[in-house]
């Protein structure tokens, strides 16, 4: 059977789950490390059961390729156990070039099943591996649509955020399926200096003010932010205390949220750009309260 005509067949809905047995302890493991691959965060608690119960584990050896660009994809992966290395052959070049390696808790070969198109890169396993399987049926029924409806939903908005400009495209649709969406009102606090801190946000909608205690009797004003504008790097980059009080100004705000080992996972590469653009912070350091 083709890949499109096992497409049209599962639109018809005939969908029984697949269950392949585990242990208690296996599922409660398996679940932790769905929930860092970000492709499953879109899901409700009933889809996501379901999907820890059609996945299936699979093991290899070092030299294998998992994916091979060009094929047709019929499943999605996770990796449980060793090191992969993703590369692709493009246009005008007979050499393959390194994209990524893989650490576990990622997710890889969901593009084929979210666009029906041949696998866009190789997956080549540097070590013997383990990886958890997923089922081209149980990811259209199941996982595909909200998935796919959460990329887009913030893809337009995060291709505009200009700190952002220099993260591949690919994984900057990663970041749309990892980020998590909060709402706060006029006058809150979505960061309180002198917190712990352990999420970077940017702001989708609404504005807000960085203030900060330089020794008066009220925090001081030191920064605005609007649409597209980011915070709270700083705590992640330094492992100091948040360093400042953001507010919001607007009659509500939405942010988007990302988890430190998230925010290292994705936008580590942005690290040199982030710290410069810290150095702005510095003309308040001598104004500290001692
Ligand atoms: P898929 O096309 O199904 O198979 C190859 C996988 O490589 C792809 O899904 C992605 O999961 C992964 N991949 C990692 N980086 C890239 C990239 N830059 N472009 C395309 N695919 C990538
Ligand atoms: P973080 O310290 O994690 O949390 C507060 C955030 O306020 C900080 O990261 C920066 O993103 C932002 N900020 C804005 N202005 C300043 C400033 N003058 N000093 C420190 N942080 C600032």
């Amino acid at each position: 059977m083709s890949a499109e005509v096992y497409g049209e067949h599962n639109k018809k809905g005939d969908f029984t789950p697949k269950v392949v047995a585990k242990s208690e302890e296996s599922k409660q493991k398996l679940q932790q490390r769905l929930l860092q691959a970000f492709m499953f965060t879109a899901l409700e608690e009933k889809e996501f059961k379901i999907v820890v119960d059609a996945i299936e584990e699979v093991t290899g050896k070092a030299g294998e390729d998992i994916i091979k660009e060009g094929d047709q994809g019929d499943c999605m992966y996770v990796l449980e156990k060793g090191t992969l290395d993703c590369t692709k052959v493009f246009a005008g070049s007979n050499d393959p070039t390194f994209l990524k390696k893989y650490v576990p808790g990622e997710g890889f070969g969901e593009l084929a099943l979210l666009y029906n198109a041949p696998r866009a890169a190789t997956i080549t396993a540097k070590t013997d591996y383990v990886i958890w399987k997923l089922d081209r049926d149980t990811f259209n029924h199941i996982v595909k649509d909200a998935a796919a409806k959460k990329r887009e939903k913030y893809d337009n908005f995060l291709q505009s955020v200009q700190i952002l400009e220099s993260i591949d495209p690919y994984e900057r649709s990663k970041l749309g399926d990892a980020v998590k969406e909060e709402k706060f009102k006029k006058g809150e606090f979505i960061i309180k200096e002198g917190d712990d801190g352990s999420k970077f946000y940017l702001i989708s909608e609404g504005t807000a003010i960085a203030t900060k205690d330089l020794g008066g009797s009220e925090p001081e004003k030191v920064m605005d932010y609007k649409r597209g504008n980011y915070f709270g790097e700083r705590a992640l980059l330094t492992s100091e205390k948040r360093a400042a009080n953001i507010v919001v100004t607007s009659e509500s705000c939405t942010v988007l949220s990302l988890e430190r080992e998230t925010f290292n996972r994705l936008l580590g590469s942005l690290d040199k750009i982030l710290e410069r653009n810290m150095e702005a912070y510095e003309k308040y350091l001598g104004k500290k309260p001692s």
